[in-house]
């Protein structure tokens, strides 16, 4: 079982990754020193203006600027990035799944391979990533978001590593140009993933499972995949959304575990960061905020209780032909 606690300070660092057996052993305190000393807080600076939409379809991004992209431009104009300021202590015992995702991608790695990964957001999760390959470009359709991620890839000193406003559905980039496609909680476009993929290319994506935070979500009577517990897995969906574009899933992992917020106020704080309960309004909601903390909380802190997967799939490589 690992535990880890979050003390104001983002779980993404950039650097090499982190193993399981690494994580366990640190305590939660040098874990945030560690993630001070890389990410120095700065006070606001101007940033960098973005490259505009290249002709890969620039259209067709800004037109599928979605609600989505608007609110993660929100939190990123907000609190700085994609991360929470929020205090807690999680629990986890099936493992820790963006450790887990950090070495699966970290192993498929090579110093000539290019890596795409979309929703790449504030950027962190990839920078911590990189170094395991030649290129990485991350894409995502807010430029709050990669505003951010460029400020961080220029503190890391990362050059082989691009940000791009670009929609995930339409990268415009050529066949077979990427060894690896990541989508860490990010969109899930299957055929294009497996266009852009070189043959025994990968996909790796992590997402969100239909048990997420579902106390908290039937208290407030909405949230993301509200009411799909009992339906097919997501996970599943999406393994089979893999497989119809072509690729071999070789993994399907499921992580539940849980986070201990340290106030009332740390939770509050969490739910305004992330689209969990859509349109979070502390002042509107504050009944059925008051009547979850109520009903969930325990000598470890506010429980919330979390559902995640990461699913796994390969192109097949190509066959030569035989010779006659
Ligand atoms: C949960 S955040 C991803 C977090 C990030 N991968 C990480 O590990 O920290 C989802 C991101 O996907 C982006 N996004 C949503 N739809 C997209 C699309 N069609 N193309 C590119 N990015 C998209 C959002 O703007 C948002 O930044």
């Amino acid at each position: 079982m690992t535990v880890v606690t979050r003390d104001a300070v983002t779980p993404a660092a950039f650097g090499v990754p982190e193993t399981e057996s690494q994580r366990s052993t640190k305590t939660p305190a040098m874990a945030a020193v560690d993630l001070v000393e890389e990410f120095p807080r700065k006070t606001k600076e101007p940033v960098r203006a973005l490259q505009p939409l290249t002709d890969r379809g620039s259209r067709e991004g800004a037109r599928a600027m979605t609600m989505d992209a608007e609110f993660y431009s929100r939190v990123a104009e907000r609190f700085g990035g994609y991360f929470s300021d929020a205090r807690s202590t999680d629990v986890f015992a099936d493992g820790r799944p963006d450790a887990v995702f950090d070495e699966l991608v970290t192993a498929l790695g090579a110093p000539h391979a290019r890596l795409l990964d979309v929703g790449c957001a504030d950027g962190r999760s990839l920078l911590r990533i990189s170094r395991a390959y030649g290129a990485v470009i991350g894409i995502d359709l807010s430029p709050s978001m990669l505003e951010c991620a460029e400020r961080f890839r220029a503190e890391s000193g990362l050059e082989h590593v691009t940000f791009e406003l670009c929609d995930a559905a339409r990268t415009g980039l050529p066949d077979g140009y990427v060894a690896v496609v990541t989508s860490r909680r990010g969109p899930l476009i299957a055929h294009e993933f497996e266009r852009v993929l070189r043959p025994g290319g990968a996909v790796v994506y992590m997402g969100i499972g239909e048990q997420d935070a579902r106390e908290l979500k039937e208290t407030f009577g909405r949230g993301q995949n509200f009411d799909s517990w009992n339906s097919r897995p997501l996970s599943e969906g999406i393994a089979q959304e893999l497989s119809d574009a072509g690729l071999v899933v070789t993994r399907n992992q499921t992580f539940h575990f849980e986070e201990f917020y340290h106030s009332a106020g740390d939770l509050d704080t969490f739910l305004q960061q992330v689209p969990i309960v859509d349109n979070y309004d502390p002042a509107a909601d504050k009944e059925a905020f008051d009547r979850y903390v109520a009903a969930v909380t325990v000598d470890q802190g506010v429980r919330l209780s979390r559902h995640w997967f990461i699913v796994q799939a390969q192109k097949p490589a190509a066959v030569e032909p035989s010779p006659s």
